[in-house]
C-alpha cells in the first residue's frame, strides 16, 4: 500500500517530492503502528500533496471535462484536469470491457503526470448504470419513493455502484433530493417524494448503498443534488425561481441535506435555479455559509452543466464551488479565468486550497491512490440475475394501487382471454422515462429488459392478445390490461410550462379513447399508468375497474404482472399527493399535502392493498 503509493506520488521528480513523498509514505507507516483515526490519516495525505502542488495543477484537480469533444486524450495531462463525465455523446466502446478500457487509458495518463494524481469518472447513474445498454435499470426515484423502503433503496445503490464499477465509473451523480412542488417540472420522477421526511430517509439510504463505509470501504462516490430548491421553481420550471420563505426552506428543503453531510455524501451539486432571486451556483450564503461552514459539510461542491460560464465565472468559485463541469468549449474559459483572478487577487489562494483539499480528500477516501483502476473482473455482474430479481422487486413494491372496484384485481391465472392494450405496453423504453440508455431515454425496447406485456404472458396460462394501436378488435375478451402514460424526457425538455408544449399533464386523446372503449364494452378493464409523476386522469379512473400507477419501472416490466395476478400484495404508497384536476397545478405552486386547503383526488400515502377496502388501506401521515 505504502510502496504504491510512494510509486503514484513520487515518478519521476525532484528531491522535493521523493522527500514529501516519503513523508506521506513515513505518515502511513506509523499510522499502521498506532491504527490512528482514518480520517486523520487522509486529512495529512491532503495537506503533504496539496503543499507541493502548482496553481495550474490546482486548477487542473477543479476541472471535469467530457472524454470526447472536450478534450483530446493527452489533454488530460496537459491541462491537468482532476475529473472526467460521461453523459450522453459518443460511447466509450462498445461493450463494458472497452469502456473500462477507455477510462483506463485515460487514467494511465493522469497517473502519468508529475504528482500521478488519479481521475474521478463521473456518471449520471440515477436508477442504475442508465447510461449502459444492458444494465440493470431500477425503478427511478418517484417508483422507490411509493416503495418507501430504504433497505432496498440501499441495495439498489449498491448495485448500482457495482455495475458503475464494471463500465469503469467511480462517481456517480445521484440522489436527486429535490422536493417537487409542481408536477409541471420535468423532473419530478427523478426525486423520491414531495415529502421531506421521506426524501430524507432514502437519500440518505441510497448514499450508504453508493459510499459504502466512507473511510473504510468506498464504493463510488454519491452526489446529492441539486442544491437548493431545484424541485420548488415558480410553476415547476427547470432553473427557475424558488420563493418559497425562509421558514420553508429551513424546515422543508434543507433537512435532507442535513442529513446527507452527516451520511457523508462525497459531493453535492448545485442547481440551475435560483433561490430568493440569487443564483444558486453564486450563492455564497448558501454554499459556503451554510453547507460547508454551519453543516460542515468537506465534501467536493460540484457545478451542474456549464456552470461557470452560465452563472458568473469566477463569483461561483468565489461562492465556494470546487470543481467545474467545464463542458461544450468552457474548459480554456474556465482555467485561464480562474488562474487570472488568482493572480489579481480577486479570488484568494486559499479559496483554490479549499476546493482542491475536498477533491483530493474523496479520491484519498475512494482508495483512488491505491487503486486507480476498475475491477476487471465486474463485467459479468452486468444486468445479472441477482441484480434484476432486486429491480423486479423494487417494481413490485413501487405499484400503487389507486382503485380495484368488485375485486377485479388479482387476476384470475387461468382468465379465458386478456387482451393487453397500448404500445407503452410493449416497451421498454417508454416504461423507464428519461435517463435510459440516452439523456432523454429511448422510444423503443433496449437490451436485456423484459415488457410488461412480456410479463403478462410469462404469467397467465389463459389467452393473452394485444391491440397495440387500441383499436378495439378483442371485445370478446375476459379483462383489458391498457398501458397508458407519458413517453420518455429529461430535465426542462419535460416541463409542461404553460400547456402548449409536447408533454401534457393528462393523458392525450389516442390513449383516453383506449380506456373509454373498451370500458363500454363489458369487459373489466385494469389500467396502468406509466408516469413520471401525478397526472391529471380522474376520468379515466372513473371509467376503469381498477387502477395502478406504476411510475417508471424500469427494465424488469414482469414485475408488474407478479402482483396483478396476486404472487404479491400491493404495498406501494403515493409519495405525493394525487390532483383532481388541472387547476390543482396551474398555480404558481402544484399541490402539497401540507397546504390544509389542498383537497386531492388521493392523500400522499394512500395505497390498497388486497383485498379492497379503502378505509383501512391508507397509511396515516407519517411525513411531513
Ligand atoms: C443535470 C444534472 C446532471 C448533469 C450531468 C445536468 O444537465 O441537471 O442533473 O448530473 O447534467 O449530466
Amino acid at each position: 500500500m505504502i510502496t504504491l503509493e510512494f510509486m503514484n506520488l513520487g515518478k519521476g521528480n525532484n528531491w522535493f517530492i521523493g522527500i514529501i513523498v516519503a513523508l506521506i509514505g513515513i505518515s502511513s507507516l506509523i499510522s499502521c503502528i498506532s491504527t490512528p483515526d482514518p480520517k486523520e490519516v487522509i486529512e495529512q495525505k491532503v495537506d503533504s500533496l496539496l503543499s507541493i502542488m502548482t496553481l495550474d495543477e490546482k486548477i487542473g484537480q477543479m476541472s471535469q471535462v467530457r472524454h470526447f469533444k472536450d478534450i483530446i486524450d493527452e489533454d488530460i495531462a496537459t491541462k491537468l484536469i482532476g475529473s472526467v463525465i460521461h453523459t450522453q455523446g459518443p460511447l466509450p466502446g462498445n461493450n463494458a470491457k472497452e469502456w473500462q478500457q477507455k477510462f483506463i487509458e485515460l487514467q494511465k495518463i493522469a497517473l502519468s503526470t508529475r504528482l500521478g494524481i488519479p481521475l474521478l469518472f463521473g456518471v449520471d447513474a440515477v436508477h442504475g448504470q442508465n447510461t449502459y445498454n444492458g444494465a440493470t435499470i431500477f425503478p427511478h426515484n418517484i417508483g422507490l419513493g411509493a416503495s418507501q423502503n430504504e433497505e432496498l433503496v440501499e441495495k439498489i445503490a449498491a448495485i448500482t455502484a457495482i455495475e458503475m464499477e464494471a463500465t469503469g465509473f467511480n462517481w456517480t451523480f445521484s440522489p436527486c433530493m429535490a422536493i417537487p412542488y409542481n408536477e409541471k417540472w420535468g423532473r419530478v420522477y427523478e426525486a423520491f417524494s414531495e415529502s421531506s421526511d421521506l426524501t430524507s430517509k432514502l437519500s440518505i439510504a441510497s448514499i450508504r448503498g453508493y459510499q459504502g463505509d466512507v473511510y473504510n470501504d468506498v464504493k463510488v462516490l454519491a452526489t446529492a443534488k441539486h442544491y437548493l430548491g431545484d424541485g420548488s421553481t415558480d410553476y415547476g420550471i427547470e432553473g427557475g425561481n424558488t420563493s418559497l420563505s425562509m421558514a420553508e426552506i429551513d424546515s422543508i428543503l434543507l433537512p435532507p441535506y442535513r442529513k446527507a453531510v452527516l451520511e457523508g455524501t462525497g459531493a453535492i451539486m448545485v442547481g440551475f435555479n435560483s433561490l430568493l432571486g440569487n443564483t444558486m451556483h453564486a450563492n455564497k450564503v448558501m454554499i459556503t455559509d451554510t453547507l460547508k461552514n454551519s453543516m460542515g459539510f468537506d465534501g467536493i461542491v460540484v457545478t451542474d452543466w456549464q456552470g461557470y460560464s452560465r452563472f458568473g465565472g469566477n463569483k461561483i468559485i468565489d461562492a465556494g464551488v470546487d470543481m467545474v463541469m467545464a463542458v461544450e468549449g468552457d474548459l480554456d474559459y474556465f482555467q485561464n479565468g480562474l488562474k487570472d483572478a488568482v493572480i489579481d487577487g480577486s479570488i484568494q489562494q486559499d479559496r483554490i486550497d479549499d476546493a482542491v483539499r475536498r477533491i483530493l480528500r474523496q479520491k484519498f477516501r475512494l482508495g483512488l491512490f491505491e487503486n486507480p483502476f476498475p475491477d476487471t473482473t465486474l463485467y459479468k455482474t452486468i444486468g445479472c440475475e441477482e441484480h434484476r430479481n432486486i429491480a423486479r422487486k423494487a417494481v413490485r413494491e413501487s405499484l400503487v394501487l389507486l382503485k380495484n372496484n368488485r375485486n377485479v384485481l388479482p387476476l384470475n391465472k387461468e382468465t379465458k382471454k386478456i387482451v393487453v392494450v397500448g404500445e407503452h405496453a410493449n416497451n421498454s423504453g417508454y416504461q423507464s422515462g428519461g435517463w435510459t440508455v440516452a439523456w432523454q431515454g429511448v422510444w423503443d425496447n433496449y437490451q436485456g429488459a423484459t415488457t410488461i406485456l412480456e410479463g403478462i404472458q410469462k404469467h397467465s396460462v389463459g389467452l393473452v392478445v394485444y391491440d397495440e394501436n387500441g383499436i378495439g378488435d378483442h371485445l370478446d375478451a375476459d379483462a383489458a390490461i391498457i398501458v397508458v402514460g407519458e413517453t420518455p424526457y429529461a430535465e426542462f425538455k419535460g416541463d409542461i410550462g404553460d400547456g402548449t408544449g409536447y408533454h401534457k399533464l393528462t393523458l392525450n386523446k389516442k390513449h383516453q379513447q383506449y380506456i373509454s372503449s373498451y370500458s363500454q364494452k363489458g369487459i373489466e378493464v385494469i389500467v396502468i399508468l406509466i408516469s413520471g409523476r401525478p397526472l391529471v386522469v380522474t376520468d379515466q379512473i372513473n371509467q376503469a375497474d381498477a387502477f395502478v400507477t406504476a411510475w417508471l419501472p424500469g427494465s424488469e416490466g414482469d414485475g408488474i404482472a407478479e402482483v396483478l395476478f396476486g404472487n404479491y400484495n400491493f404495498s406501494g404508497k403515493l409519495p405525493h399527493s394525487w390532483p383532481k384536476t388541472i387547476d390543482d397545478i396551474s398555480g404558481k405552486y402544484g399541490p402539497n399535502f401540507w397546504d390544509e386547503d389542498y383537497s386531492p383526488l388521493y392523500k400522499f400515502g394512500f395505497g390498497l392493498t388486497y383485498p379492497d377496502k379503502y378505509s383501512n388501506n391508507t397509511v396515516s401521515i407519517a411525513y411531513k
